[in-house]
C-alpha cells in the first residue's frame, strides 16, 4: 500500500492513500470531488480539467502523488459564498452545454485563457470535446452571450428558460452515476473475447479468486438462463432474445465472457489479467452479404438456439413491401437512374461512459443507471432475473449525453448479476475504450435506390434496398429497418414503390440505435441519388424536390400505402426551401473560397422528413400532485440525457396549468415515481411525455377548481388559478389552505393521466452547404451552411436551436471524419477517442438556422419533435457540395482528406 499523502484541494488539505498507479482524476472523484469527470483515459476529451497549482492540466494524466504539498482546484472551487464567477455566470448565461458532463472541464480550461481573441479559441479548447452542443454555445458563454431569457415570467411555452440543472452544472455540483458511491460498493470489470466466434471450453478463474479484494469471479455458469435483448423499446416481441448476461458462445471480438468483482476498481483489473480462457474457434462471417447466403455459418447456431425471425441464414429481419407496380413505373420513365451506397459505424461517444449500480436487499433489487429508459430497463432485470417487477426499482439522474446508445441494458444486468453474487452493492461502467469494443455503433448499411423519372423530373418509380449489418446481437436491428424503410422514402409521393430491407447478423460489434435511427443512412443514401439524378436531368436540385416532395393534405407512403400512426399534421416544407433559396441567392449568399490555388466550391442541398414518435408504440405517463405546501409534484418517467427534456416537460405544464415553473417540481426517470413512460428516445418525449404532461396539467386544474368551487360555495366555472391560489368569485384561496381543506376531507388533489400520440406527425428540414475543397490535398471547408427547420412551435427556442445544433455536429462527424478501423476478425482497432476524431471547436463552421413558424394540430401545443432532424441533411449536403465541386462523387463515408484526393486523382487519371 502507498504512503499516505497531503495536497491542498481548494483550499483545504485533502490527505489521504493513493491506490496503486492512481491518477489524480481518480484520487480525487474517489475523494468526493465531483466537478472533475471521467469521459475516457487517456487525456483525450478533457473532461477532467483541474488547476494544479493554478495551470489548467488534465488530471487523468497527472499520478495522483506528484501532487503531494501542490495545489489542486476542482470546478466547486471557484464560486465563493455561493457567487458564480463571471466565467461560470456567463456558461450559465449562455447556456454553453446540454448534458454538461463536458463543462467543468470547458469552464477550467476558459478561466484560464486570460485576454484571447475569439479566433484564437479552437486553438486553446483543443484539448476539450463536447459532444452535444457543436460548440456554438460554448463559443457565446467565451462572447459573453446571453441565451436565456432573464425574465421568463411563468417560464411557459416559447421562452428561453434556462435548463433546470443549469447551477449544479456550472458549479460541479451534478452528480452523475459514476460519482455516487453507496458504502461498501464493489467494482466490476470484465474480461472480453480476443475471438470473433467461439464456444468457451475453459475459463481459468482460481488465480483470480485467490487475488486479495476479489469478492466473485462470475462466469456463465452463474449466469441466469433467459435471454434477452438489450434494446429498450415499449414492446419487447419487436428485439430478438438472444443474449445472456454472460454467455459461453462468444459472437464478436470484445464480448465480455467473465467478470471479476473486487474492493477497488484496480483490483478488478488485475483479476481479469490473471484469468486465462480457452476457446474452440468457430468460422466467423463479417460480411452481411456473405452472411445472407444460405450456406453461411450461422452466428446464433441452430433452430435451438436461433432467434431469427425468418428461416433464411443469419437474417434477422426481411421487410418487403411497396405500393404500386413497380415495373410500369419503370417502363413510365424517360430517365432510370440507379445509385449504391454504403455508410459507415460510428459511436455515439457520449462523454459519459454507460454506468449502472445495482444494490440488493432482500428481494428489493435497486439500480441507478445512466440509462434513456429506466421503466423498460426495469421489466428487462425482471426478466432476466426471473423477479416480480415491482420488487425492482430503476432510476436515472443527471446523465452525460446519450443519443440512442443509453437505448440499451448493457451494464444493469451484470452488476445487478454481482450484488446478487456477493450481497454488496456493485458498480459496472464502461472504460472509453470498452465504448468502442463492447457497447454498439450506428448500423452500417448497403443502400441501392434506384428512380425512374419523367422528363420533367416527375418520379414514377422508387426503389429501394438495404443490407444493413446489426453486428452480432439484434438489438435495434428490426426497428431501425422500419425507420430506415419508412420517413426517408415517405418524403417522396411517387404512386410505385418497392422497397427490400435485410437486417443481417455478423460476428461485428453490434449496431444499436444512434440518432437517426436507420433513417439517417437512407436519407444520405436517397439524398445524394436525388442529386445524380438532378445533374442528369439538368434541374435545379431544389426543383426536383419541389416536383416530388409529399405536399400538405398527402398521405405517407413507404413499405405500404398504409401510414402507420404518422400523417402530416402541419406543413413547413415549401416554406423551408422557399427561405433557403432566398437566403442562398441574397448578396454575398455564396462565399467565395480561399484565395490560393488549388480550391474549387460547391453547393449542396438536402431535404428531410423525421417522425414525431418511433414505429412501434410509445407510451407516457404523467401524475400530478398537490403538496401541503401549495406546489406540485409532477412525475414522469421521462429520463432526461442532456437534451433538455426536463426544462421543455416543465414548460408545457406551467403553460397548461398558468402556474410558474418555480412552483412545479419535476421527478423523472424513477420507476418509484409510478409514471410508466417508455423512454426518451425516437423523438417522442415532447410529442408523448408532453401530451401526457398537457392531459394531467389540464385535469388538475380542473380538480382543483372542483375542489374550490365547493369550498367556497360557487361554481367551478368562476374559479382560476393564479400564482399559488385559487381565485374563487372574489375569494383568494391559497393552495395550501385548499389541500389542508381537502386532506381533512379524506381526499387528495392528484391526477393520473396517460398519452400515446396516435396520430403523430412529421417535421421537416431543407439545408444547403457550400464547401470549398483543396484539389492538392482534398481538405474539406464549410464555408456556409444554413438549415431551415419545420419542427411546428418552439416550446423552448434556445434548447430547439442546440438540439439541432447537436444533430448537424454528430452529422458533420459522421460525414467527414469519424471513421471506426476494424480488422479482419472484426476487433475495434482505433479504441480510443485520439484515433476516432470526434468533431472538435476547431472543426465548427459557423451554422445558420432558422425554423418555420407551423402550428401542428397533432403536436403538444402545436410542437413536433426536434431531437433527430438535424441530422439528416448535413451528410448528403456535405457530399453533394463535394461532388459539385470536385466532380467526383464519393459512395462511402467518411470524406478524409485522403480519401477525397484519392477520389479527385482517380478521377482525373492523375498516376501517383
Ligand atoms: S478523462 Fe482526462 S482527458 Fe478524458
Ligand atoms: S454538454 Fe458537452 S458533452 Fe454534453
Amino acid at each position: 500500500m502507498a504512503d499516505k499523502m497531503t495536497m491542498t484541494v481548494n483550499g483545504t488539505s485533502l490527505e489521504g492513500t493513493p491506490e496503486a498507479g492512481e491518477c489524480l482524476r481518480s484520487y480525487l472523484k474517489r475523494s468526493g470531488f465531483t466537478g472533475v469527470r471521467r469521459g475516457c483515459d487517456q487525456g483525450d476529451c478533457g473532461a477532467c480539467t483541474v488547476w494544479l497549482d493554478d495551470e489548467p492540466v488534465h488530471s487523468c494524466l497527472v499520478p495522483a502523488p506528484r501532487c503531494v504539498g501542490h495545489q489542486v482546484t476542482t470546478l466547486e472551487g471557484l464560486a465563493e459564498n455561493g457567487e458564480l464567477t463571471d466565467i461560470q455566470q456567463a456558461f450559465f448565461d449562455a447556456q454553453g452545454f446540454q448534458c454538461g458532463f463536458c463543462t467543468s472541464g470547458m469552464i477550467m480550461t476558459a478561466a484560464k485563457l486570460g485576454d484571447c481573441d475569439e479566433s484564437e479559441y479552437p486553438q486553446k479548447f483543443r484539448g476539450n470535446i463536447c459532444r452535444c452542443t457543436g460548440y456554438r454555445a460554448i463559443n457565446d458563454a467565451m462572447q459573453g452571450v446571453c441565451n436565456i431569457d432573464r425574465n421568463p415570467g411563468h417560464g411557459g411555452v416559447g421562452c428561453a428558460k434556462a435548463l433546470d440543472c443549469s447551477h449544479a452544472v456550472v458549479t460541479g455540483a451534478t452528480k452523475y452515476t459514476g460519482d455516487v458511491e453507496p458504502e461498501g460498493m464493489l467494482h466490476v470489470r470484465v474480461v472480453r473475447s480476443p475471438i470473433p466466434h467461439g464456444r468457451i471450453k475453459a475459463i481459468h478463474k482460481e488465480a483470480a479468486e485467490a487475488l486479495e479484494g476479489v469478492h466473485a469471479v462470475l462466469t456463465w455458469e452463474d449466469s441466469p438462463k433467459r435471454r434477452f435483448s438489450t434494446a429498450i423499446h415499449d414492446d419487447p416481441r419487436v428485439d430478438a432474445d438472444d443474449m445472456l448476461v454472460l454467455d459461453n458462445v462468444v459472437r464478436f471480438t470484445g464480448q465480455r465472457v467473465c467478470a471479476v468483482v473486487a474492493e477497488t476498481d484496480s483490483i478488478a483489473q488485475e483479476g481479469c489479467h490473471l484469468i486465462k480462457v480457452d476457446y474452440e474457434p468457430i468460422e466467423a462471417v463479417f460480411d452481411p452479404e456473405e452472411a445472407m447466403k444460405d450456406d453461411a455459418q450461422r452466428v446464433h447456431g441452430q433452430a435451438a438456439e436461433s432467434v431469427l425471425l425468418r428461416p433464411r441464414s443469419n437474417v434477422l429481419l426481411e421487410l418487403l413491401g411497396g405500393i404500386g407496380d413497380i415495373d410500369a413505373g419503370f417502363k413510365e420513365a424517360d430517365f432510370v437512374h440507379e445509385t449504391t451506397m454504403q455508410t459507415s459505424r460510428a459511436q455515439h461517444a457520449h462523454l459519459e461512459p454507460h454506468c449502472a449500480i445495482a444494490t440488493v436487499d432482500g428481494d428489493q433489487v435497486t439500480v441507478r443507471a445512466s440509462t434513456q429508459g429506466p421503466y423498460i430497463a426495469r421489466e428487462k432485470i425482471a426478466h432476466i432475473f426471473g423477479l416480480n417487477m415491482l420488487s425492482v426499482r430503476v432510476y436515472k439522474d443527471q446523465i452525460g449525453g446519450g443519443f440512442g446508445g443509453k437505448q440499451e441494458v448493457i451494464t444493469e444486468d451484470l452488476a445487478v448479476l454481482a450484488a446478487m453474487k456477493t450481497g454488496r452493492p456493485c458498480k459496472f461502467d464502461f472504460t472509453r475504450q470498452e465504448e468502442f469494443i463492447g457497447a454498439s455503433f450506428r448500423h452500417p448499411m448497403k443502400i441501392r435506390v434506384k428512380t425512374g423519372h419523367t422528363s420533367d423530373g416527375t418520379m414514377t418509380a422508387f426503389q429501394m434496398r438495404v443490407v444493413s449489418d446489426t453486428g452480432a446481437y439484434g438489438n435495434h436491428g428490426g426497428e431501425t429497418m422500419f425507420s430506415a424503410c419508412h420517413e426517408p422514402v415517405s418524403l417522396y409521393r411517387c404512386p410505385n414503390k418497392d422497397i427490400a430491407g435485410y437486417s443481417v447478423y455478423t460476428n461485428n460489434v453490434p449496431s444499436g440505435g444512434f440518432r437517426g435511427y436507420g433513417a439517417s443512412q437512407t436519407a444520405h443514401a436517397i439524398e445524394t441519388h436525388l442529386d445524380e439524378v438532378a445533374e442528369a436531368l439538368k434541374i435545379d436540385p431544389i426543383a426536383l424536390r419541389r416536383i416530388n416532395v409529399v405536399k400538405e393534405g398527402d398521405g405517407l407512403t413507404a413499405f405500404s400505402g398504409d401510414h402507420g400512426s404518422h400523417e402530416i399534421g402541419s406543413y413547413g416544407l415549401e416554406e423551408c426551401m422557399d427561405r433557403l433559396e432566398e437566403i442562398m441567392s441574397q448578396e454575398g449568399g455564396l462565399p467565395d473560397p480561399p484565395a490560393e490555388e488549388g480550391w474549387v466550391c460547391g453547393n449542396g442541398y438536402a431535404t428531410a422528413i423525421q417522425g414525431c414518435t418511433p414505429p412501434t408504440v410509445h407510451r407516457s405517463k404523467a401524475r400530478i400532485e398537490l403538496r401541503p405546501d401549495g406546489e406540485f409534484d409532477y412525475y414522469t418517467g421521462s429520463a432526461d440525457m442532456g437534451n433538455g427534456t426536463d426544462t421543455t416537460l416543465l414548460q408545457i405544464l406551467a403553460e397548461t396549468m398558468q402556474v410558474s415553473t418555480d412552483r412545479i417540481h419535476i421527478h423523472a426517470g424513477d420507476t418509484d415515481g409510478d409514471a410508466y413512460d417508455t423512454g426518451t428516445f425516437a423523438n417522442a418525449t415532447t410529442f408523448v411525455a408532453g401530451g401526457a404532461a398537457v392531459r394531467a396539467g389540464n385535469a388538475i386544474v380542473e380538480k382543483i377548481c372542483k375542489a374550490a368551487a365547493k369550498y367556497a360555495g360557487c361554481d367551478a366555472a368562476d374559479c382560476h388559478i393564479v400564482d399559488s391560489s385559487v381565485h374563487a368569485m372574489g375569494k383568494t384561496i391559497p393552495l395550501a389552505e385548499l389541500q389542508e381543506h381537502v386532506r381533512k376531507d379524506g381526499r387528495s388533489l392528484q391526477v393520473v393521466r396517460n398519452h400515446q400520440a396516435d396520430p403523430s406527425s412529421v417535421g421537416f428540414a431543407a439545408q444547403c452547404v457550400r464547401v470549398a475543397v483543396n484539389r492538392h490535398d482534398g481538405h474539406i471547408r464549410i464555408l456556409r451552411s444554413v438549415s431551415i427547420i419545420d419542427v411546428g412551435n418552439l416550446i423552448n427556442p434556445m434548447v430547439c436551436r442546440g438540439q439541432i445544433e447537436g444533430g448537424m455536429t454528430q452529422g458533420l462527424g459522421w460525414i467527414l471524419s469519424e471513421r471506426v478501423l476494424m480488422d479482419d476478425q472484426g476487433k475495434v482497432l482505433n479504441d480510443a477517442i485520439r484515433h476516432y476524431r470526434l468533431p472538435a471547436f476547431a472543426d465548427m463552421p459557423p451554422m445558420e438556422i432558422e425554423f418555420t413558424k407551423t402550428h401542428d394540430k397533432h403536436g403538444t401545443m402545436g410542437a413536433k419533435s426536434i431531437g433527430e432532424i438535424g441530422i439528416h441533411t448535413i451528410a448528403p449536403a456535405v457530399a453533394n457540395a463535394v461532388h459539385a465541386a470536385t466532380g467526383v462523387r464519393f459512395k462511402e463515408m467518411p470524406l478524409m482528406p485522403h480519401t477525397v484526393l484519392k477520389g479527385i486523382q482517380d478521377h482525373d487519371g492523375v498516376d501517383r
